[in-house]
């Protein structure tokens, strides 16, 4: 585990193991590159992307917290403020090649204008032949406290018109590029804006690429988002290319909606994912 600087001056940290290497960036907690010894790599990030303080990467997977989505409040920032919050490295460990890294979060004068509340979050790597990534919470109040939350993981699909994407059938969601509004039981084919909230999603789906089938598990979590800009709102996007659309798709581990965070006094809670080949 080695910590480098960017060119443009994120900090980040270098994992390189007899199982995988992987780069995360202190700014968000963010894993933009993770690849198993021997495959290939498992996350997108676009390269329209220059790595810019102040902006989360557009790829990997960006944590949104405490909020998923536009926030209610008029000037508060999409997807929360964790993705642009610079995170402190709080503890490595090793065995059996396998690495865990936790990240934590402090709540500061400048982003308690966002959350008040004493709460502790941290985001843990587990770094293996599969990633995992858990954003842990835990509300020190006495009282309650809400949140939503997402893991908006990028994956390389190759061609977004041989993506087969499984697991989803049946599955209750919102289409909110076109809605919002409810659907359920279709198939998941990608020839349009797809921008879908799935409120009881089984827990693993496959992407099924032309370089492999890519598995995508999650715990404590009914809901998740699917996400393909199309063409459209790919010309709008920051730090994205107009042709990103067709090499990438979002399946985020959520947290949203009916199944937002609820904290009681005391009380944690851990939202993972698992990202492998298989
Ligand atoms: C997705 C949302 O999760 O994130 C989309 O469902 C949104 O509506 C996308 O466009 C990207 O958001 P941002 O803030 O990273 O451009």
């Amino acid at each position: 585990v080695t910590t480098k600087k960017h060119p443009n001056g994120l900090d980040y940290v270098e994992i390189n193991t007899d199982l995988c290497q992987a780069s995360i960036f202190l700014q968000g907690a963010q894993i933009d590159f993770f690849k198993p010894k021997d495959k290939a790599p498992l996350l997108w990030v676009s390269s329209a992307d220059d790595y810019q303080p102040g902006n989360g990467i557009r790829g990997g997977i960006p944590v949104c917290w405490p909020w998923f989505g536009a926030s209610d409040i008029p000037g508060f920032p999409q997807h929360g403020f964790a993705r642009t919050s610079l995170w402190s490295l709080a503890s490595v460990k090793m065995r059996n090649q396998v690495v865990d890294l936790v990240f934590t979060l402090a709540i500061t004068e400048d982003n308690k204008q966002y959350w008040p509340h004493d709460t502790e979050v941290s985001v843990l790597f587990t770094l293996g032949e599969t990633l995992s990534v858990s954003i842990v919470n835990k509300n020190n109040c006495d009282y309650d406290v809400n949140l939503t939350q997402a893991l908006h993981t990028y994956f390389p699909i190759g061609d977004i018109h041989q993506l087969k994407a499984t697991g989803f059938t049946g599955a209750k969601y919102i289409e909110f590029a076109k809605g919002p509004y409810p659907q359920e039981g279709d198939e998941v084919n990608f020839t349009r804006e797809t921008d879908r909230v799935y409120t009881d999603l089984a827990p693993i789906q496959h992407l099924h690429t032309p370089e492999g089938t890519i598995e995508v598990a999650r715990e404590n979590s009914q809901s998740a988002v699917l996400w393909n800009p199309w063409i459209d709102k790919s010309q709008r996007l920051s730090r994205f290319n107009d042709e990103d659309y067709l090499t990438m798709v979002c399946h985020e581990a959520a947290n949203v909606l009916e199944d937002q965070v609820r904290l009681a006094p005391g009380a944690s809670h851990t939202l993972t994912t698992h990202i492998r080949w298989v």
